[in-house]
């Protein structure tokens, strides 16, 4: 049984992260996606939020045979990984620029966890640029997001300005 972990803040979802689960996701029998519930930040979503849109997204996206679950978690993404007893963690690198920060996070990971692996897979170009950042941003100052997060993302985002 090979199952993974993919972390994430996810506020929001993006096509990007759809696209790394869509890749990554023939490489396991099972993936968690995490969803880090970060107290310290003040997110557009909750928690609960972010696990409910990824939950109905998901359904849209190829995962291959691999199983999928969609938890929230607080505290150390390995301890949450060793606690689902789950080989890997995976991530996404978009550009070089990402490549220095997920090294030293897989290498605290491993220093942690020894036995669970960071398997890093590369964005497909198209989204080489998209970040939850960058979305949160483009959408409040009026730009245009489509194509760049799912529909049912951009529907919440609107919703959520309007509150
Ligand atoms: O989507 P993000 O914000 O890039 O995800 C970052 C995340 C959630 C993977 C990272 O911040 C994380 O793992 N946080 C949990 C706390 C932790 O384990 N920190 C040590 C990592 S070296």
């Amino acid at each position: 049984m090979r199952r993974a972990v993919f972390p994430g803040s996810f506020d929001p979802l993006t096509n990007g992260h759809l696209d790394i689960i869509r890749r990554s996701a023939p490489l396991f029998d099972e993936m968690i996606v995490a969803v880090l519930n970060n107290l310290e930040k003040h997110p557009m979503f909750s928690v609960e939020e972010r696990c409910a849109m990824i939950r109905e997204v998901l359904p849209t996206v190829d995962t291959s045979d691999c199983k999928m679950f969609v938890e929230s978690f607080s505290g150390l993404t390995a301890e949450f990984a060793k606690s689902r007893k789950a080989g890997a963690i995976v991530r996404g690198i978009r550009a070089v620029s990402d490549y220095e920060y997920e090294l030293r996070m897989a290498l605290m990971n491993r220093r942690l966890e020894p036995e669970i692996e960071t398997v890093f897979l590369m964005a497909g170009e198209e989204y080489s640029y998209v970040s939850s950042t960058l979305m949160k941003q483009v959408f409040e100052l009026g730009g245009r997001v489509a194509g760049l997060i799912p529909e049912l993302v951009e529907e919440r985002m609107r919703a959520k300005n309007s509150e």
